[in-house]
């Protein structure tokens, strides 16, 4: 356990990155065809580039609270949304050379598909919280690490479930990166919601009250839904869900006991 947050990001920048260059032309990129790969997937791995590269809008709506102007957060940013944008170019790569064909433009496309009350929501979101200035970093942080902990788990789901050799070993560098940037958030978490039980009570609300699996909102509910109850789905996938991300958060300060990502997304793959 990291005792300051200076210690997280020494932490992190001391941790290479699982994606270079030579990891990716170590994929054999070629041989992806020569698999099967079920459909059911397909939309899994569309949804999933999209989040990916909605980490931009996410950096740069971050950069105006008070939690993008933290320097260790800030630093940390500036990395993180480096990788994110390069996972969502890997999975664009991967669905063109499985023969699923995808726009030249596909980043402006999905992002022109965001709602405008999205965009509405976000600013009125930020300028609910802006009073609770410095208070409210816990909520940004823990929010990061239920996302990063979802995004983690959702890219093992579908390593298993997919069975495709060529996925799997691009998921596992993506998924090493997930890792990295989950920790990070988890601890500044911690350190942040240990400060003050303001932070706590910010945190535990919001999330209880507003949190949805990552990407509803800019993307339409039916995809989440649709994205969460394929890859959790049943008892097996609920079980899965709840041991390695609900667990996880529940360990933060002032999540003991805390059931709403469980209560939230029970019917969603029960369904
Ligand atoms: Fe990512
Ligand atoms: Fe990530």
């Amino acid at each position: 356990m990291f005792e300051t947050e200076r210690d997280v990001l020494d932490w992190y920048e001391r941790q290479p990155r699982a994606i270079t260059k030579e990891f990716v032309n170590d994929i054999p990129w070629r041989e992806i065809r020569n698999h099967p790969l079920n459909s059911a997937f397909v939309p899994v791995l569309f949804y999933m580039r999209d989040v990916e590269f909605f980490t931009d809008m996410y950096y740069k709506e971050l950069l105006r609270t008070s939690t993008g102007k933290d320097p260790v957060i800030r630093k940390f940013m500036d990395r993180w949304s480096v990788e994110e944008m390069q996972h969502a170019e890997l999975l664009n790569r991967f669905l063109n050379e499985a023969g699923i064909p995808t726009s030249e433009k596909w980043q402006a496309e999905a992002q022109a598909k965001i709602p405008s009350r999205y965009s509405r929501y976000a600013y009125l979101l930020y300028l609910a919280v802006k009073p609770f200035g410095r208070y409210v970093q816990g909520t940004h942080m823990a929010w990061g690490a239920i996302n990063e902990i979802t995004t983690l788990q959702g890219y093992r789901r579908l390593s298993q479930l997919s069975g495709h050799p060529v996925l799997r070993q691009l998921l596992t560098g993506i998924m090493q990166e997930e890792s990295i940037h989950s920790n990070f958030y988890w601890s500044i978490a911690r350190l942040k919601l240990s400060q003050a039980k303001l932070s706590r009570n910010l945190a535990r609300f919001s999330i209880e009250k507003f949190w949805a699996p990552v990407g509803q909102g800019p993307k339409p509910i039916q995809e989440t839904n649709y994205v969460m109850s394929t890859l959790f789905r049943g008892t097996t996938g609920l079980d899965f869900f709840m041991r390695n991300v609900a667990n996880r958060i529940e360990q933060l300060p002032g999540f003991a006991g805390c059931s709403a990502l469980t209560e939230r997304v029970r019917p969603i793959v029960q369904a």
